[in-house]
């Protein structure tokens, strides 16, 4: 895989979907052992259900923003981009981006506990909705990586990341790992690393690039740099 970018909350933010860890977001609003958490869930699954149920009602009314737009240009420019994302909006999708992973899974699918089958879901899920499987009532959940839960796809992120020329990082804190040790695999690797960010990251330091500015507006123009053949990956 030529070209791998992670993306963070941080690429949505200009779309109108709150960030985690910046001032006003999520994890000021609420605890993640409460809504991010298998035990949170054990022990109050109609508050966790709510949590996602209203983030997955703002999906119905947000636009991807030129950052999303310029990812999938990319990929439509070359034929070996894969955008892995922590984000669990569909915002990439909206835009296009079609080689997409979504680590961290999506709002817009849920899962039965009882026969783990995958649906999509564009509704609110209570404790009455029933498996449209197995038939069973309230085995449904949000089909998110929870903390302490594995993130989804590993084995072909790995593969991606240790077979790249140019690792991207966007829109992320660097707080969560495995996604915050992705640049150490790139580099291993020999790739180039590149940070695009509002604000240094915590794992700043491990990129060879740094650009600081809003997503909306770095991301276009480091996305032409390598359409246009200035930066050569
Ligand atoms: P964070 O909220 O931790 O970090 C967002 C990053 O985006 C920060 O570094 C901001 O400075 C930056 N940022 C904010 N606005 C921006 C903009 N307009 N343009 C560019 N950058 C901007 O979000 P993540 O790093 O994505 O996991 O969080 C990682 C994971 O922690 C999430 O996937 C979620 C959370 O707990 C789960 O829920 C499993
Ligand atoms: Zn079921």
């Amino acid at each position: 895989m030529g070209i791998v970018v992670l993306t963070g909350a941080g690429i949505s933010a200009e779309s109108g979907i709150a960030t985690f860890r910046d001032a006003n977001g999520l994890w000021a609003e609420h605890r993640v052992e409460d809504v991010a958490t298998p035990d949170g869930y054990e022990r109050n699954p109609l508050l966790v259900l709510d949590f996602y149920n209203k983030r997955r009602r703002e999906l119905k009314s947000v636009k991807p923003n030129p950052a999303h737009l310029a990812l999938a240009k990319l990929e439509q420019g070359r034929d070996d981009v894969l955008v892995v994302t922590q984000n669990v909006d569909n915002l990439h999708e909206q835009a296009g981006t079609k080689s997409l992973i979504h680590m961290h899974g999506e709002l817009n699918k849920i899962r039965c506990t009882e026969c783990e089958t995958v649906f999509d879901c564009y509704d609110d899920i209570t404790l009455a909705s029933k498996c449209e499987k197995c038939g069973t009532e309230g085995t449904l959940r949000p089909h998110i990586v929870w903390f302490g839960e594995m993130p989804f796809m590993m084995d072909e992120i790995s593969y991606a990341l240790h077979s790249c020329e140019l690792f991207i990082s966007i829109g992320t804190s660097g707080n969560v790992y495995p996604a915050a040790g992705f640049v150490q695999s790139a580099r291993s690797a020999g790739a180039h690393t590149v940070e695009l960010n509002l604000e240094p990251s915590l794992g700043a330091s491990m990129f060879k690039e740094k650009v600081h500015g809003k997503a909306g507006e770095v991301v276009p123009v480091y996305v032409n740099k390598i359409l246009s053949g200035e930066l050569e990956f």
